[in-house]
C-alpha cells in the first residue's frame, strides 16, 4: 500500500496545481466587491472537499458568507476529528508593493507567492489532501467533519451563530486547525495559545469646520495633535500600557513557565535583519519570545486626518482618527479590556476636543493544554514527519471563534500550523513554502493514525 510519503511524492504536482487555482479567486471578505468570488470560493472549497472523499458536502447559509461543511463517519462509536479552516483572506492593499499580483499566484524559490497561500488557503488545503490520501488509501481511522468558513478575516460573526445553532452537527472530540506558525522546518513547534483581540475606533473632534492653520493656529485644539498625544500617553517609557486596570486579570506566567519559555530556540538576530531593524522594542522585563506570547500590548493600526494630498495645505482639521487594537491574553476579556479602554480613552481627553469610542470586533484568548491526548498526539505526529520533537510556543495572533468552540461546544482545539512568521501573511507579497505545504500534509496524516492509536 502507498504510504502517504509516496502518496505525496506522486501526486504533489497536482495538489499545488489545485491550491494554485484556489489561490486565483479574490476571496476577500472585507470587501464587498469581492461578494460573488468569495462565493465562488465556498463552492470551490465544497467540490473539492466532494472529490477528496468527504460526504454530505454542503454550503451552510448564514448571513455572510457560506459555511463549507462536510463529513466522513466511518463508525459513530469511533472519535471524531472537527476540522477548521477558512477560505476568506486579507485585503491585499497596498497593491504597488507586490513583487507578483497578488491573486496571479506563481512560484519563486520553492514558495507559492498569492494573498491567502499561508493564511488560511494553503494550510487549509493540507487538510483536504490529507483527508484524500486518508480515504483511498482506506486509512482512515475515525470520523472527520470540515468547517470552512468564509469570514474569520472579519470577525466570524457568523460562523458564532452557526456553532450555537448547530452543536449537534458538530459533534466531535477534538478540533483540529492549522492557522498558525510553527518557529521554522529545522524547529518545529506547536501553538499552544492565541490571543484575545479588541478593536476600537476612536474620533477625535475640534472646531466644527476645518480651519486656516495660520489664522487660527495654536489658539484652537488641533485634533491630530491631541489625538497623538493621547496615544502616545497610553504606553510609559517602560513600554507598559497605562489604561487602569488594564494588567490586573493577567494571568502571570510562573518562573519555571518562562524558564520553559527561554529554551524555546529562537534568534534574535536574524529576526532583526529579516525587518530590517537594529533594535526590538517592547515591554521592559520581557524576552520578545514573551512580549508576543504572553503579554498583552496595544497597537495603533491606522491612523488619519487633515490634508494628505499631494503637495501642501495649510489646514487645521476639524477631525482626527485612530485604529486601535489591543492583544489580550488568559484571563483578560474583550468585554472589560473594551470598557477600560473607553472610559480612560474619554477621560484623558482635554475639554478642548470631543472623544467618540467605537468598536469593531474582538474575541477572547485561548490556551491549550500539553498533557492531553490529542497535543501528545500532535506532537507525536511532527516527531514523525520532520524528525525532531515539537516545542510549545504561545502566538500573537488571534483566531476568534477558537474561545467559543470550547465555550459553545466544550471543545479543546489543536493548533497544528506550518505556516512561517516570514510568510508575510496580511502583508504585500504573503508566500507559503512548498516543504511546509507538503510537510504539513504528511503530518496531519500522521496525526489521524496517533490520535486513534492507544
Ligand atoms: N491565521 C490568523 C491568526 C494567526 C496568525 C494566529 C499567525 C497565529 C499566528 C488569522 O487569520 C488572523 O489573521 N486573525 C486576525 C483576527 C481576526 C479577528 C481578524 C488577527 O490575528 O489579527
Ligand atoms: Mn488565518
Ligand atoms: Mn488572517
Amino acid at each position: 500500500m502507498t504510504s502517504i510519503k509516496d502518496y505525496i511524492e506522486q501526486h504533489k504536482d497536482r495538489f499545488i496545481d489545485e491550491l494554485i487555482e484556489l489561490l486565483k479567486i479574490p476571496s476577500i471578505s472585507a470587501d464587498s466587491k469581492y461578494k460573488e468570488d468569495t462565493f465562488k470560493t465556498a463552492d470551490a472549497v465544497k467540490e473539492s472537499l466532494e472529490k477528496a472523499g468527504a460526504d454530505n458536502v454542503e454550503l451552510c447559509p448564514t448571513k455572510g458568507y457560506p459555511v463549507v461543511y462536510g463529513e466522513k463517519i466511518i463508525d459513530p462509536n469511533k472519535p471524531t476529528i472537527l476540522v477548521y479552516g477558512h477560505y476568506d483572506v486579507q485585503p491585499p492593499d497596498p497593491l504597488n508593493l507586490w513583487d507578483s499580483p497578488p491573486f496571479e499566484p506563481v512560484i519563486k524559490d520553492n514558495k507559492i507567492y498569492a494573498r491567502g497561500a499561508a493564511d488560511d488557503k494553503g494550510q487549509m488545503y493540507m487538510h483536504v489532501k490529507a483527508f484524500e490520501y486518508m480515504v483511498v488509501s482506506n486509512k482512515l481511522p475515525c470520523n472527520v467533519k470540515f468547517i470552512i468558513e468564509g469570514e474569520e478575516e472579519v470577525g466570524s460573526e457568523n460562523l458564532d451563530k452557526f456553532v450555537k445553532e448547530n452543536k449537534e452537527k458538530l459533534k466531535a472530540d477534538i478540533i483540529l486547525i492549522s492557522d498558525t506558525s510553527m518557529l521554522s522546518l529545522e524547529n518545529p513547534s506547536i501553538t499552544t495559545g492565541l490571543k484575545g483581540l479588541s478593536y476600537i475606533e476612536v474620533e477625535v473632534t475640534g472646531p466644527n469646520r476645518d480651519l486656516h492653520s495660520g489664522v487660527y493656529g495654536g489658539a484652537v485644539a488641533n485634533p491630530i495633535n491631541i489625538l497623538t498625544k493621547m496615544i502616545a500617553s497610553l504606553t510609559d517609557e517602560d513600554n507598559r500600557i497605562t489604561i487602569p486596570g488594564f494588567y490586573d486579570k493577567v494571568l502571570d506566567s510562573s518562573d519555571e513557565e518562562r524558564k520553559e519559555m527561554a529554551k524555546t530556540p529562537f534568534d534574535l538576530e536574524h529576526y532583526k535583519s529579516k525587518l530590517g531593524i537594529e533594535e526590538v522594542h517592547g515591554e521592559k522585563g520581557y524576552t520578545t519570545i514573551e512580549r508576543t506570547g504572553i503579554r498583552p500590548t496595544l497597537d495603533v493600526n491606522g491612523i488619519w486626518g487633515g490634508y494628505i494630498g499631494e503637495g501642501a495645505k495649510t489646514v487645521l482639521p476639524s477631525k482626527a482618527f485612530a485604529k486601535i487594537s489591543m492583544r489580550l491574553v488568559p484571563n483578560q476579556s474583550d468585554h472589560e479590556i473594551r470598557k477600560l479602554f473607553a472610559d480612560h480613552f474619554k477621560s484623558i481627553a482635554p475639554k478642548s476636543v470631543k472623544v467618540e469610542v467605537h468598536p469593531h470586533h474582538g474575541g477572547e484568548p485561548y490556551v491549550t493544554p500539553i498533557n492531553t491526548k490529542e497535543y501528545k498526539a500532535a506532537s507525536k505526529a511532527i516527531e514523525r514527519a520532520f524528525g525532531k520533537s515539537p516545542v510549545p510556543v504561545r502566538a500573537g495572533g488571534s483566531i476568534p471563534i477558537v474561545s467559543l468552540f470550547e465555550k459553545e461546544l466544550g471543545l479543546k482545539s489543536i493548533l497544528l500550523g506550518f505556516g512561517l512568521d516570514t510568510d508575510a501573511i496580511h502583508s504585500p507579497n504573503e508566500h507559503y513554502g512548498i516543504e511546509n505545504f507538503l510537510k504539513g500534509i504528511e503530518t496531519i496524516s500522521y496525526f489521524y493514525e496517533t490520535y486513534t492509536e492507544e
